[in-house]
């Protein structure tokens, strides 16, 4: 096969050698630069491509199509950003790595959601000030005695209702698809109820054009006080607006948020200092109940390792005329 890797990540180079030593006959041509209309002519002759953060629209998939790639290969999960349609058009197969790492994301999300539950934000806050007392205010709750509830049962909410359950708390789940085998590990339960009855609510579920800005001012008034919401799925699905009301005016307790809304002009850079980072970033990482990482939930070696050659392999499934293994148009 003949694939062109963009926006290969300096962890990721190791994993492009290997392929190779393994795979002598492949040629595989790898760059750090993003997949764009300007740079899908580096992948001129190639049979696939393989990519990650960009927003893939239908233009450049048609520029794809007359540069004779058949194959695009997401190196991660979710195809929010993608136009499938216009890749179907186009003759270009998408897949994704639907299961690259489900507990990556899980524990991620618990360990947002614990941090919250036990307050070290309050407390390192305090400390750094020199302040090395126990307030009434920050006596904690302990998870076993907690009920949490998880929006989205596919492999990364099933993870984390494992999880949860592991440590011996209650939880009750919401997804439109029933899975019995869930069943040891959760109730079922609609939205409204898991949101009114939950201590921590974790959000597992795919953004769509139905369920942008699903956690509102509504629903968070619909929340416990001390609610903790965990967001590892994606920024839209919350109004971030509303959640900084919600969390300055204690209608929710806090956050733990590894993704946030319009993210891309601030996930992976390196701002000078802090005040040139946008203002409602700014706002929330200086809240001592909010507790963020920069879409680092999948960030592990596994995932990574596991996303590489996923994603090649059904690279390579294309080119030899087999249906990828993860197609998803
Ligand atoms: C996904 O897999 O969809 C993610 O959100 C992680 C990605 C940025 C590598």
């Amino acid at each position: 096969m003949k694939a062109y890797v963009f926006s290969l990540a300096p962890v990721e180079e190791a994993f492009a050698k290997d392929w190779q030593d393994q795979h002598p006959d492949d040629v595989l041509t790898v760059t750090h630069q993003a997949l764009t209309l300007e740079t899908a002519d580096l992948a001129k002759g190639y049979d696939a491509v393989s990519t990650q953060p960009e927003r893939l629209s239908a233009d450049l998939f048609k520029k794809l199509a007359s540069n004779g790639v058949k194959h695009v290969a997401l190196r991660k999960v979710g195809v929010d950003h993608v136009d499938l349609a216009a890749a179907k058009d186009a003759g270009i197969a998408v897949s994704n790595v639907p299961a690259y790492s489900p507990r990556a994301i899980a524990e991620n999300g618990l360990t947002g959601a614990m941090y919250l539950l036990r307050k070290w934000g309050y407390y390192h806050r305090q400390m750094r000030r020199g302040n090395f007392t126990r307030p009434s205010g920050l006596m904690s709750d302990e998870i076993f005695n907690q009920t949490v509830g998880i929006v989205g049962l596919g492999r990364i909410g099933a993870a984390a209702a494992e999880m949860y359950q592991a440590l011996g708390a209650r939880v009750i789940g919401y997804d439109p698809f029933y899975n019995a085998s869930l069943e040891p590990f959760l109730d079922y339960v609609d939205l409204e109820t898991l949101l009114k009855e939950s201590d921590i609510v974790q959000l597992h579920i795919p953004l769509t054009s139905e369920n942008k800005g699903m956690l509102s001012t509504n629903e968070f008034a619909m929340m416990k006080d001390d609610a903790i919401l965990v967001n590892q799925s994606r920024g839209e699905l919350v109004d971030t607006e509303a959640l900084i009301v919600a969390l300055k005016y204690h209608e929710i307790g806090g956050a733990a948020l590894d993704v946030l809304e319009g993210e891309e002009k601030v996930f992976g850079q390196k701002f000078e200092d802090v005040d040139s980072v946008p203002d409602e970033y700014k706002e929330l990482i200086s809240m001592p109940n909010v507790v963020m990482s920069p879409h680092s939930a999948y960030y592990t070696k596994m995932a990574v390792k596991n996303m590489f050659f996923q994603s090649l392999t059904d690279m390579e499934r294309t080119t030899k005329g087999q249906r990828a293994f993860f197609k998803v148009n």
